[in-house]
């Protein structure tokens, strides 16, 4: 007999906080398992985020938002990314994937369908699943692009939802313009709603960020922090869209989060203030990693922007098997399944600092040479 819900069902972290605890285990482990950037939360940020604390900016902000942050990311997403907007229809949420529930709770009743492409970001599913809605997964195996007569026919009269994200977690696929655009025909002729996760887009590396949201008017963006400012512990993030369901949000933010840390919201007016330019050197780091990979003999799809690959295990191993081996030799990767219905392939993050990308690639050298004979990884 357990208290809890059947809700909870639908999460098996258990491959996840393996890899958690295998890295409590090991002595100065090689970590590319985690979703993070290297970099620390910059000076002036912190400092912006001190003086929110010491000037009392320390209670309650409207629910939606302070005024001028809003402003100032409709203003980022009206002039980059091309989403007309304003002060109104920016809703600041803690961290976009607490938003991401917050758009499921107003947008989908039990029963309806939503797209997931395959590989995905896992609270994609696990969260629509949680709130009793129906899950299409669609692969995008073997190139991690979307197949777009394959989405069309998974539509029902039931599909609500596509969920696109690029560039992509966990398989670093950037879509190009011309497959949005084609994305957007197919979700305007069945009247679908688009929510779009567009947290990585500064991190492309041969593919130009789009934002579906752009054209295609029905399309929810999603937004944060987290990665371009090194932002992962503040939960901060922001929602773009139709004001019938940002309206929607903002009335369930009243119950769910009451507001956004006014801290972290202050410190987030001053990381506007400056971009860093994070593409170059996360360029350096992926290019390091294909080489090495291709040298081995792995297979690197997608792997155009964020920083993460996605390859598939050697000889018949299965995700675990092959992450387990790696751990053996102090390295940390992500088994697939965490990320996916597919079998036998393990994320490597590229987050890490260029000396564990040496030393990870090193290990998977020597457990991809072990396990022969070689093959083609496909
Ligand atoms: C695709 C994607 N979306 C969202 C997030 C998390 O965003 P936040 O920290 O704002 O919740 C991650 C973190 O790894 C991610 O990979």
């Amino acid at each position: 007999m357990t208290f809890i819900a059947k809700r909870l069902d639908y999460f098996d972290s258990s491959d996840f906080q393996r890899a958690v605890a295998r890295q409590a285990e090991l002595v100065n482990p090689i970590d590319l398992s985690i979703g993070i950037p290297e970099e620390l939360t910059a000076e002036h940020i912190k400092a912006a985020g001190i003086k929110a604390i010491e000037q009392d900016k320390t209670i309650y902000t409207p629910a939606n938002g302070i005024a001028e942050l809003r402003i100032m990311l409709a203003t980022k997403l009206t002039v980059e990314n091309k989403i007309p907007s304003n002060g109104n229809n920016v809703s600041i949420v803690p961290g976009l994937t607490t938003g991401l529930l917050l758009v499921y709770l107003a947008i989908l009743d039990p029963g309806d369908e939503i797209i997931v492409f395959d590989p995905y970001y896992p609270p994609y599913p696990h969260l629509a699943s949680m709130i009793g809605a129906h899950v299409v997964y669609v692969s995008t195996l073997p190139t991690f692009q979307p197949d777009l007569p394959t989405i069309e026919a998974s539509i029902t009269n039931r599909t609500k939802v596509i969920v696109v994200n690029s560039p992509n977690n966990p398989t670093g696929a950037v879509y190009s313009e011309s497959t949005l655009r084609k994305i957007a025909e197919i979700a305007e002729k069945h009247n679908l709603l688009v929510i779009s996760d567009e947290i990585y887009e500064h991190y492309t590396y041969n593919v130009p960020h789009f934002s579906i949201g752009s054209i295609y008017p029905n399309t929810i963006t999603m937004n944060g922090f987290s990665k371009e400012f090194a932002m992962t512990g503040w939960r901060l993030g922001y929602i773009a869209g139709p004001q019938e369901i940002i309206d929607a949000i903002n009335q369930l933010q009243q119950y769910v989060v009451m507001s956004s840390s006014s801290i972290a919201q202050h410190a987030g007016l001053a990381a506007l203030q400056h971009r860093p330019q994070v593409a170059v050197k996360y360029k350096q780091k992926r290019d390091y990693v294909i080489e090495r990979l291709t040298q081995m003999g792995y297979s690197t799809y997608g792997a155009d922007g964020a920083y993460y690959i996605f390859i598939k295990a050697p000889n018949d191993l299965t995700d675990v098997e092959f992450a387990d081996k790696a751990s053996e030799h102090g390295l940390i990767i992500v088994p697939g399944r965490s990320f996916s219905r597919l079998n036998g392939f393990v994320r490597i993050s590229y987050g890490a600092a260029m000396p564990d990308l040496v030393r990870g690639m090193d290990v998977l050298e020597k457990i991809t040479t072990l396990a022969k004979p070689p093959v083609m990884l496909d």
